[in-house]
């Protein structure tokens, strides 16, 4: 039966966690996917997350299946958790949000619902670069993938006239992908005034307004500030769509979840799309599970936890703070000459480090440093055991 088949691509981010696992050197570090450790390189259970599993412990659920849209308390928090409580749309009821497989099922969710009834356009645009995944997903769900400008190499910064010239440029109605916050991989976001004048080119184009949330409070430590560009384009009048992540803000990776919405324009609507989603994740995957709408919830809406959570987030973000310090002093006791304060101005997760293919490679080959091709690295995976190491193979290939 599949005697024509070819093998697919090898993963951009995962495949660099299977080459990293094969290789026997004992000074191996990975710098690939982005998975937050401790200052040990241990993968971190956040004390919010215990107490909360501690807690539903003690509340001896069952495992009935759950609704097609997931548990409702959870999708209600994480609504609340995006938009702001106050938000007019959640006061309207005219939220549609489900729960999903984290980020990445929910931007699935999103493709394949804009695809099926978002009839004014089937061009999507994402931005240059952007995180692996968007540049085959939508394609999968139908739509026809285009980019934008978004990254300027020569600054190692945003390409702010380049982005909005790109906007400008677009056919009306089509669709647009914008990462909330902490930009993957670059780490380099517009500011809260480019943001607007990015909503208001937005406007002006009709464009359907597509964000992919993965790291909110991770870029600033807040969780208010870090929804800023959502929730001004949403004060904008714009329906926009939202994919939602717990993966890296709770470090709930393996559990899956995260949640997509849709807004629409009067309940009636709400409700049709409401049936619509249902419908398309019933043959999909029937109803998502239980185990991480769980922890969320309880994590979102228990005060005690809740206040837990900030704190978690805070030490998170702080130790990527001091992890890209630690790494600019070793590149400079290293004795590189080279300018890389970016490491330090970029935010999120990640670094985009300005290496090029051939240093990446080297940095693999010679120093058994994995990290993806277009030179990011996992800033959450640096330590005190490998940070010294890490930037003197940064130093060797550069200079
Ligand atoms: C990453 O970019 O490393 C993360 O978002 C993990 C993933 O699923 O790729």
């Amino acid at each position: 039966a599949w005697a024509g088949i070819e093998a697919a691509p090898p993963d951009p981010i995962f495949g660099v966690t299977s080459a990293f696992r094969a290789d026997k050197d004992s000074k191996k570090v990975l710098l690939g996917v982005g998975a937050y450790r401790d200052d040990a390189g241990k993968p971190w259970v956040l004390p919010c997350v215990r107490k909360a599993e501690e807690m539903i412990q003690s509340k001896q659920y069952n495992h009935e299946y759950a609704v097609q849209s997931g548990v409702a308390e959870f999708a209600k928090l994480a609504a609340e958790l995006a938009f702001g409580k106050d938000a007019c749309i959640l006061q309207h009821g005219l939220n549609l949000t489900v729960q999903s497989l984290s980020g990445t099922g929910a931007l699935r969710l999103a493709g394949d619902f804009i695809s099926k009834f978002y009839t004014h356009s089937k061009v999507i645009y994402v931005p240059t670069p952007t995180w692996a995944v968007h540049n085959v997903l939508f394609k999968i769900s139908g739509l026809d993938l285009k980019h934008y400008t978004y990254y300027d190499p020569k600054t190692i910064g945003l390409d702010f006239c380049g982005m909005c010239e790109s906007i400008r440029n677009m056919p009306e109605r089509a669709i647009i992908l914008f990462h909330a916050r902490a930009h993957n991989p670059t780490g380099i976001d517009p500011s809260m005034e480019q943001w607007e004048e990015i909503s208001n080119l937005c406007k002006e184009r009709k464009l359907f307004v597509l964000f992919d949330m993965a790291y909110q409070g991770f870029a600033s430590g807040d969780l208010d500030s870090d929804a800023g560009a959502v929730r001004k384009f949403v004060d904008d009048g714009q329906q926009v769509a939202l994919c939602q992540s717990f993966s890296k803000n709770m470090g709930l990776y393996g559990e899956r979840i995260g949640a997509c919405t849709l807004i629409a324009q009067s309940k009636e609507e709400q409700a049709k799309l409401k049936s619509q989603m249902n419908f398309l994740i019933r043959h999909m995957y029937s109803n998502p599970p239980l185990y991480g709408a769980r922890v969320a919830m309880h994590v979102m809406g228990d005060p005690e936890l809740r206040c837990q959570w900030l704190e978690d987030i805070k030490t998170m973000s702080a130790r990527i703070k001091t992890a890209r310090q630690q790494l600019v002093d070793g590149l400079k006791k290293a004795g590189s000459q080279k300018d890389w304060a970016h490491i330090l101005n970029q935010i999120g997760m990640f670094s985009f480090t300005g290496l090029t293919k051939e240093q990446v490679l080297k940095m693999t080959k010679e120093h058994h440093v994995y990290l993806t091709m277009n030179g990011r690295i996992s800033v959450a995976s640096l330590g005190s055991n490998n940070v010294e190491y890490v930037a003197n193979a940064m130093h060797a290939v550069t200079k």
